[in-house]
C-alpha cells in the first residue's frame, strides 16, 4: 500500500500527486515541496506500488512525479500505463544526472518534462506548477484555440519595455527565427522561451529546455547530439540527443554563454546545415528544431574577452529579446504582487484579496536583486504565512547592493574586535538567532519557518539539527 507522505496527508483533501522514487529522503523531500506548494501526497517506494496508487486515485491526481529507475518495472512500461489509462495527466520522470537520455526518452515516451537528480527546490517548483497548469487547461472549459495559448504563461506587465517584449513575442513566435534572450537571472526568460513555443506552430511538438551550465563540456555535447554505441565508456547503446528529442519542436539552450568554445562550434554548425552529427559517428543526420537561447551574462562582454564566438551570436542573436531587470519597472510591483496572491492563494486553498498601501510601498523601496522570481518566492512566503484577509506588512530580506560603488574596494568595517574573534562560533550565533526567531514566529513549524528564511525544509532541518535549536515546540 502506499504510504502517506508524513502520515498526515489524506488523498482528497487538496489535490493529489503521486509521488514515485525508491529512495525514501527523495520521497520526502518532494513530498515536502509539494505540500508547501498546496497539494497532497501519496507517495510510492515500488512501481508495482505506482501502479497500484496510480489506479486507485486517478480520479484526483493531477500529476505524477516518477522515478525511472525501479527496482522492479520498467519505467518506460510504466510510464506507457500511465499515459493510456488516463492520457491527461502529466507525468514529470525523475532521472539520475549521468543517465539523462532517459529524459529524451521518457519524453518521447509522453512524460511532460523532467527533473534531474540532484536537483534545486525551486526547479521542482517550477516544473511542478508547469506540469498542472498543463494539466487544468487539459480538462478546463472549452477555450477556442486563439486564447488557450495566450492563458498558458502569463507574461505579466503594463511597462513598455515588458509590452513591447509581449509584442515582439506575439509577433515573432510563429516564425522559426531564432531567438535569444537577454536578462538577469530571474527576469522571465524561461517564460517567454515558452511563451514562444506555445505561439507558435510546434505547440503541439516538444518543448526540450538545456541548461548548457549544468554539463561537462563531453556531456554536454553527448546529451545535445547523442552518441552511437561505444563512443565512450558506458555508452551501450545508441542515443538520441537533445537535439533529436526536439525535432519538430522548440530547442530552448539556457545559459548559452557558458558552453565551452568547442562545443559553440559544434551549435554552430547545426543552425547553419540543420544535420546534427552524434559523437561518435560521421553519419549527420537532419533535424528541424526551433532555437531559443538565453543567457543572464552580458554576452557583448564574453565576445570581448574571447570566451564566446561572434558568429554564434550573429547566428542566435536573429531576435533580440531584452528582459528588463524588475527594478527598472517597479511601477508593474502592485501588478504582479496582486497576480502571485491570487496565483498562490488559489494552490493553497485561501481567501486573500489583496495587499496593504504600506506593504506596496516597501516592494517598491526594494531593488529586487532576484527580479521577479523573488517577488513571486516572497509573496507566496507571505501568502502561506498570511492569517488574514490580506497582507498586511512584508519582511524582506536584507539587501547587500550587488555592485558597490566605483571606487569602494575597502572592506566594510564588520566591527573586528582587537584581540581577534572566533567567526565560525560568531556566525552559528547568528544562525542560532534566526533559526529561533522564526521558529517562534511560527509556532515552531519548520515547513513555514524554512519557508519564513529562504529555505528548504531539508536545509532547515539540517540546520536545526546542528545547531541543536531545541527550546522551542518542533512541529514538522
Ligand atoms: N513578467 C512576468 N510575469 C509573471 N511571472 C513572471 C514574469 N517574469 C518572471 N516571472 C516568474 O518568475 C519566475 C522566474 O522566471 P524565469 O524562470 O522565466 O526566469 P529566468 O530569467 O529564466 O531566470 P534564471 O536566469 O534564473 O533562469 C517564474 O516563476 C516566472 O513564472
Ligand atoms: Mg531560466
Amino acid at each position: 500500500m502506499a504510504e502517506k507522505s508524513n502520515g498526515n496527508v489524506l488523498p482528497g483533501a487538496g489535490r493529489l500527486v503521486l509521488v514515485s522514487d525508491d529512495e525514501p529522503s527523495l520521497r520526502e523531500l518532494l513530498s515536502h515541496v509539494l505540500e508547501e506548494e498546496g497539494y497532497s501526497v501519496v507517495s510510492a517506494a515500488s512501481g508495482q506500488e505506482a501502479l497500484e496508487t496510480f489506479r486507485k486515485y486517478s480520479d484526483e491526481i493531477v500529476l505524477i512525479i516518477q522515478d525511472l529507475k525501479l527496482p522492479d518495472l520498467d519505467g518506460a512500461r510504466l510510464l506507457a500505463r500511465y499515459t493510456t489509462e488516463a492520457p491527461g495527466i502529466p507525468v514529470v520522470v525523475i532521472t539520475a544526472f549521468s543517465t539523462s537520455n532517459n529524459a529524451v526518452e521518457a519524453m518521447r515516451l509522453g512524460a511532460y518534462d523532467y527533473i534531474k537528480k540532484p536537483f534545486e527546490v525551486d526547479a521542482i517548483r517550477q516544473v511542478v506548477n508547469r506540469a498542472v497548469g498543463k494539466h487544468d487547461e487539459s480538462r478546463g472549459s472549452v477555450k477556442s484555440a486563439e486564447e488557450a495559448p495566450q492563458r498558458k504563461y502569463d507574461l505579466i506587465g503594463n511597462h513598455h519595455s515588458i509590452q513591447e517584449v509581449m509584442d515582439l513575442v506575439n509577433r515573432v513566435a510563429s516564425t522559426d527565427s531564432t531567438v535569444l534572450i537577454q536578462g538577469e537571472s530571474g527576469t522571465g526568460k524561461e517564460l517567454v522561451a515558452r511563451a514562444l513555443h506555445d505561439r507558435s506552430q510546434r505547440q503541439d511538438e516538444p518543448f526540450i529546455s538545456v541548461n548548457c551550465s549544468a554539463f561537462t563540456e563531453t556531456l554536454l555535447e553527448s546529451e545535445l547530439f547523442g552518441h552511437k554505441k561505444g563512443a565512450f565508456t558506458g555508452s551501450v547503446a545508441d542515443t538520441d540527443g537533445f537535439f533529436m528529442a526536439a525535432d519538430g519542436g522548440t530547442l530552448f539552450l539556457d545559459e548559452v554563454a557558458d558552453m565551452s568554445l568547442t562545443t559553440q562550434v559544434k551549435i554552430l554548425r547545426v543552425i547553419e546545415e540543420r544535420i546534427v552529427t552524434p559523437v561518435g559517428s560521421t553519419c549527420a543526420e537532419p533535424v528541424n528544431v526551433r532555437i531559443v537561447a538565453a543567457t543572464n551574462k552580458k554576452i557583448r562582454e564574453e565576445i570581448e574577452d574571447g570566451s564566446f564566438r561572434e558568429d554564434l551570436y550573429y547566428r542566435l542573436n536573429v531576435i533580440p529579446v531584452e528582459l528588463p531587470p524588475l527594478r527598472d519597472r517597479k511601477e508593474d510591483i502592485p501588478l504582479l504582487a496582486g497576480y502571485f496572491i491570487r496565483k498562490h492563494s488559489e494552490r493553497m486553498g485561501k481567501e486573500l484579496t489583496g495587499i496593504s498601501e504600506s506593504a506596496i510601498e516597501k516592494l517598491r523601496g526594494y531593488e529586487w536583486p532576484g527580479n521577479v522570481r523573488e517577488l513571486d518566492n516572497i509573496i507566496q512566503r507571505h501568502v502561506a504565512l498570511c492569517k488574514g484577509k490580506e497582507i498586511e506588512s512584508v519582511q524582506l530580506r536584507d539587501h547587500v547592493p550587488a555592485s558597490p560603488a566605483e571606487g569602494s574596494a575597502a572592506p566594510r568595517g564588520f566591527g573586528i574586535p582587537e584581540q581577534g574573534m572566533d567567526l565560525e562560533e560568531h556566525l552559528d550565533d547568528v544562525e542560532t538567532g534566526f533559526l529561533r526567531e522564526a521558529l517562534s514566529a511560527t509556532g515552531g513549524n519548520m515547513t513555514e519557518a524554512a519557508r519564513l528564511l529562504g529555505m528548504s525544509y531539508r536545509s532547515m532541518r539540517y540546520r536545526v539539527q546542528k545547531l541543536r535549536v531545541r527550546d522551542t515546540e518542533i512541529v514538522v
